[in-house]
């Protein structure tokens, strides 16, 4: 049991290493002209709705260093509603899509991602947002919109439960949900993917930090929950697999007006 604790220790801190002169070294499937995966996941034919990027009425401070000083973990909200363009603002800012290359296969974003790879898909489990009803989103990156997925029965409980009890999550009044599809970046790096893709992450939820100072919201970035249930709320599954299309739950972050 100790040396299976420590042996876990060995490979993890292995991973936050680079390999670019260590370790084996395995070809691309880049280089071996695979065709690239697809730089976002599709709308599944639910509802869309439509994200406006005209910005200029929500953005409270603007003084990008009071808003680095003033960034914190907020875990206690007003409890209003925010608004469509408020959330538009906090999607375009966390994961909006800039500039797709000629022969799509990389995506230019408001975050920076390794080798452009944007390995990130977006959930949204929607309590309070004027002109949404609650239920379970998908941002569609390429095209600036939500597609509306499904009603989740007692979202907040569920929610929840799945994130390591913490109430404040599941009764916010959005919560961001961040999965990963691996191969999107593994295409490029293979073993080197996995370092990149969980510091992309990061990059990811400190731009909604900093966005949610901006517009008078708060934000707190969650790490503990439980990958199973987190998964099944979305219908994914966390079994081990190296396949293409895997896709599951790596971070989340709750909103709400502070
Ligand atoms: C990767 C990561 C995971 C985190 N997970 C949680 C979490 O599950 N629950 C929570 O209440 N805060 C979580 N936090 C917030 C930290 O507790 C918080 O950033 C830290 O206490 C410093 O406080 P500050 O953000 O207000 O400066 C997480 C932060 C990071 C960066």
């Amino acid at each position: 049991m100790e040396n299976d604790r420590e042996k876990r220790i060995i490979d993890h801190r292995e991973m936050m290493k680079t390999h670019i002169t260590q370790g084996p070294h395995f070809e691309n499937d880049m280089q071996r002209k695979v065709p690239a995966p697809l730089i976002a996941k599709p709308a599944k034919g639910g509802k869309q709705i439509e994200l406006t990027k005209a910005f200029d009425g929500i953005i409270k401070k603007r003084d990008i260093l009071a808003i680095l000083e003033d960034r914190i973990s907020h875990r206690k909200y007003t409890g209003e509603a925010l608004t469509l363009p408020e959330l538009s603002f906090l999607l375009w800012m966390t994961q909006g899509v800039r500039k797709i290359d000629p022969k799509c296969k990389y995506t230019f974003r408001t975050v920076p991602s390794a080798g452009a790879r944007n390995p990130y898909e977006t959930y949204l489990f929607v309590n309070d947002v004027e002109g949404l009803e609650p239920g379970v989103y998908h941002y569609l990156a390429l095209e600036h919109k939500l597609e509306f997925l499904f009603v989740l029965e007692d979202q907040k409980n569920e929610l929840t439960k799945a994130y390591a009890g913490q109430t404040f999550f599941g009764e916010a009044a959005v919560s961001f949900v961040w999965t990963v599809v691996p191969y999107r970046t593994e295409w490029r790096y293979v073993t080197k993917a996995h370092k990149y893709m969980l510091i992309d992450a990061g990059h990811i939820c400190e731009n909604l930090y900093l966005a949610c100072e901006a517009i008078g919201c708060g934000t707190c970035g969650i790490g503990a929950y439980d990958q199973v249930m987190a998964d099944a709320l979305l219908g994914l599954d966390s079994s081990p697999t190296s396949d293409e299309n895997n896709e599951f739950v790596v971070y989340a972050a709750c909103v709400g007006r502070v």
